[in-house]
């Protein structure tokens, strides 16, 4: 298997590896497979950073259940929160009576975790649930619940397994910290 080191820059260090990402996969998976047995969950990936996690996650979850995506941004290219939510693609799916978990890459401020609650609430899901890969406790303004946490981790940026580095940097397979110097 490829290590990707060419792309991983002197001032990068790994802080969760692939094999603890996928540990805890394993134990979110049989988790939730247990609470929404016979249930067929609809789960709903946010784009672009939770694509990895959603495909990874899913594969550890022995339910039948679909999956669609929606994309907003909150961020542009700056590594702080504009504060400012749109929805750049829009759900495909009917969720109407539908349990429903979205799948964030992390929760930081914890306002697209609001943004998403309010309007995925406005479809009428029978249930609403979130479930993100990391979660930055420190940042979180919003008061917001999330269902299945991955890993709680400081008040540090992230990149790498769908995380982004001004767009980049998506494709590392383990989950890095960014050095300043
Ligand atoms: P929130 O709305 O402030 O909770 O931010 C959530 C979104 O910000 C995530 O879905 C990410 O796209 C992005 N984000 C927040 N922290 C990081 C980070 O450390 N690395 C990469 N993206 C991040
Ligand atoms: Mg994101």
């Amino acid at each position: 298997m490829n290590s990707l080191n060419k792309i991983i820059p002197d001032n990068y260090s790994i802080l969760i590896s692939e094999e603890k990402i996928q540990q805890r996969l394993s134990a979110l998976g049989k988790e939730i497979a247990k609470d929404f047995a016979g249930k067929k969950p609809v789960l709903i990936g946010v784009l672009n950073g939770g694509f990895i996690f959603l495909a990874d996650l899913i594969r550890e979850i022995e339910i039948d259940l679909e999956i669609d995506f929606i994309r907003i941004s909150s961020y542009g290219n700056m590594k702080e929160s504009s504060g400012h939510v749109k929805v750049l693609k829009p759900l495909s799916a009917d969720i109407s009576g539908r349990h429903v978990i979205v799948v964030e890459d992390i929760v930081d401020s914890g306002l697209s975790v609001r943004f998403l609650n309010n309007m995925i609430s406005a479809f009428g899901p029978a249930d609403l649930k979130f479930a993100t890969l990391l979660h930055k406790p420190e940042r979180t303004v919003e008061d917001v619940k999330i269902d299945y946490v991955g890993f709680e981790i400081e008040d540090e940026f992230v990149v790498g397994y769908g995380l982004d580095d001004a767009q980049v940097k998506r494709n590392l397979r383990d989950i890095y910290i960014i050095e300043q110097d």
